[in-house]
């Protein structure tokens, strides 16, 4: 009996030595000490000893659970102490995950794509060109000359005298002609600026100039250029109308109107009860604009366009303020 006794709690010793956390403790302790535990059925077993050896064999038992429970409690508080420093305590693998919110890409950043996608598949290239600009691209060059009247519609950023912010995409028109014999076939996607902020207008905003330059360019093949592009963005049941206008270096120049997405050209607030919304401007490019990159006016035409991305860009998701695209609230920008 004193063996047994002595192999059970040598047993025990082992196992609390090997208890790697307070749950694997409160096992064992259940499993030595416990009401079914191995050290009580010891205790019951005494039963069957005869009279004289159960009294000794009781002390031996009793006092091996004395000394048990005082290193059960010993191992108790050592692991407590422990706490979090201890892995598997700290990490509960059960435990269901907490998502991080995933970024998304930038609604006009996306429409600017897709517009660009459109016209590098009718076989546009894509040029690029700084936002710091000298006015002889910005204006000059275009055919703005130093006090024309026109030059009052884009409220301009001066750095210098002869320095400003782009107020259009339209000096990428002068610097590709400069670079590039004809034919020419490219937009410019970026930013611009203009001194201007209210509801629906921001002091930065993004444009994509369209330019095409080739023998025998005509204005029936602008209509059919921009009426395949809008037909492409917007669905292809949604009517045009082509708008005289002017613009210092287009001749002819037109606005594009597109049927109202939004009221289906019934009227609404959106295009004003006219059940038409403006989304671009084009024209001709102007002989001026021509001779100043030293194009042969007798040999070439062509013809531009440009246009507003955030403008585009609300109509195609129906958004109704300009200034929600740039307060990167993440419930705005997450919807797309
Ligand atoms: N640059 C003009 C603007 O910002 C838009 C524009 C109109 C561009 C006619 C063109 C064009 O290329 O042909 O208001």
């Amino acid at each position: 009996m004193k063996s047994r006794i002595e192999e059970l709690e040598a047993a025990a010793l082992t196992a609390l030595a090997g208890a790697a956390n307070l749950a694997a403790l409160k096992d064992l302790s259940v499993e030595y000490l416990g009401r079914k535990g191995k050290v009580t059925a010891l205790l019951r077993s005494l039963g069957s000893l005869p009279p004289e050896e159960r009294r000794e064999a009781g002390a031996l038992v009793n006092a091996a659970k004395e000394r048990l429970t005082a290193a059960f409690e010993e191992a108790e508080k050592r692991l407590a102490a422990a706490g979090d420093e201890n892995p598997e305590d700290a990490l509960d693998v059960t435990l269901s995950g907490r998502p991080h919110p995933v970024g998304g890409v930038h609604p006009l950043t996306r429409v600017l794509a897709e517009i660009c996608d459109v016209f590098t598949r009718m076989g546009f290239g894509v040029a690029k060109g700084p936002e710091v600009e000298l006015d002889w691209y910005n204006f000059e060059a275009l055919n703005f000359p130093p006090d024309h009247p026109a030059r009052e519609m884009q409220d301009t950023f001066f750095i210098s005298e002869k320095v400003v912010l782009r107020t259009h995409t339209s000096p990428l028109q002068v610097r590709t002609m400069e670079k590039t014999a004809p034919p020419v076939r490219v937009i410019a996607p970026g930013k611009v600026y203009r001194c201007d902020s209210d509801n629906t207008h921001t002091p930065m905003f993004h444009q994509v100039e369209g330019l095409v330059v080739d023998r025998g360019i005509g204005f029936s093949d602008l209509k059919g250029c921009l009426t395949s592009f809008i037909h492409r963005f917007f669905g292809p049941e949604i009517p045009l109308r082509f708008r005289p206008s002017f613009f210092p270096f287009t001749e002819p120049s037109a606005e594009v109107d597109m049927g109202c997405v939004m009221c289906k050209g019934k009227g609404c607030r959106v295009c004003k009860d006219t059940g038409w919304l403006e989304i671009l401007g084009s024209g001709m490019v102007h002989p001026a604009v021509f001779e100043n990159v030293g194009y042969d006016t007798s040999v070439y035409t062509g013809f531009a366009f440009g246009m507003g991305v955030e403008r585009i860009a609300m109509l195609k998701y129906g958004i109704d303020d300009l200034r929600k695209f740039f307060e990167n609230d993440v419930r705005f920008l997450a919807q797309f």
